[in-house]
């Protein structure tokens, strides 16, 4: 059986039976050929843009026996989405994830985006509520000292709140506490010589510490 990170399982509690997945920069492809092996949905397409990580996937599933398509592709250009619902995009920026998502009309017919991305999760949550993407819950795992955000986005007008845009679901007490930490240390590392800095720190942190407080 084919072992996963828990940064790659949070990914899997997001995949539905009916998904037909495209997971876009494989690598490796053990997130794909889990979810196929596990029967946890319909179709798996597994894609990257890079020729040795490709074959990387390409190797893992032949070992395996198994039979997913995979695909040579800068984001979604190359592949076809006739069929796909689902895409699933983990381990890059947000720069790169929305510059993969740019293309609206070879999206359209996406009604599942899982979203795992290094950084900049407001801008991240902000852009694809923009484009008609619904943030419908958000986990957050750490995973060898590192936490990660996994982002469920469903195809929706609906508007997410300035707060779940901001700072996502903030229901992991652990996740918070480190939100909270986080901040304190830039706060802590302006010098009061720098002091409108040091004050929009001060800000921030008293808006995320009472954000957590609401909740
Ligand atoms: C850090 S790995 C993450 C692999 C896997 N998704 C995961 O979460 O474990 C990032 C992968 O994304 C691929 N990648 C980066 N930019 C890409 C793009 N524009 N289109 C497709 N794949 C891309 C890289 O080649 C690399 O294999």
């Amino acid at each position: 059986m084919t072992k996963i990170s828990k940064r790659l399982k949070a990914i899997v509690e997001f995949v539905d039976k009916k998904d037909s997945i495209v997971d876009v920069g494989c690598d490796h492809g053990l997130l794909s050929i889990y979810l196929v092996e596990n029967e946890l949905c319909k179709k798996v397409i597994a894609s990257d843009i890079n020729q040795n990580a490709l074959n990387s996937a390409i190797a893992n599933i032949k070992k395996r026996n198994m039979n997913i398509e995979t695909i040579l592709s800068d984001g979604i250009e190359n592949i076809s989405l006739k069929g796909i619902n689902t895409l699933v995009i983990s381990g890059m920026g947000t720069s790169t994830i929305l510059h993969i998502l740019s293309n609206d009309s070879k999206i359209k017919n996406i009604k599942k985006l899982l979203i795992q991305s290094n950084n900049d999760h407001e801008y991240l949550r902000r852009s694809l509520n923009d484009k008609g993407f619904y943030l419908e819950d958000e986990s957050y795992v750490l995973d060898k000292g590192k936490w990660y955000v996994t982002c469920k986005f469903i195809r929706s007008d609906k508007i997410n709140s300035l707060k779940e845009l901001k700072y996502g679901f903030l229901n992991n007490s652990e996740y918070n506490d480190y939100l909270v930490m986080s901040e304190r240390k830039i706060y802590k590392r302006i010098p009061w010589t720098s002091i409108r800095s040091k004050l929009k720190a001060l800000k921030k942190l008293r808006a995320i510490k009472k954000a957590i407080s609401e909740k």
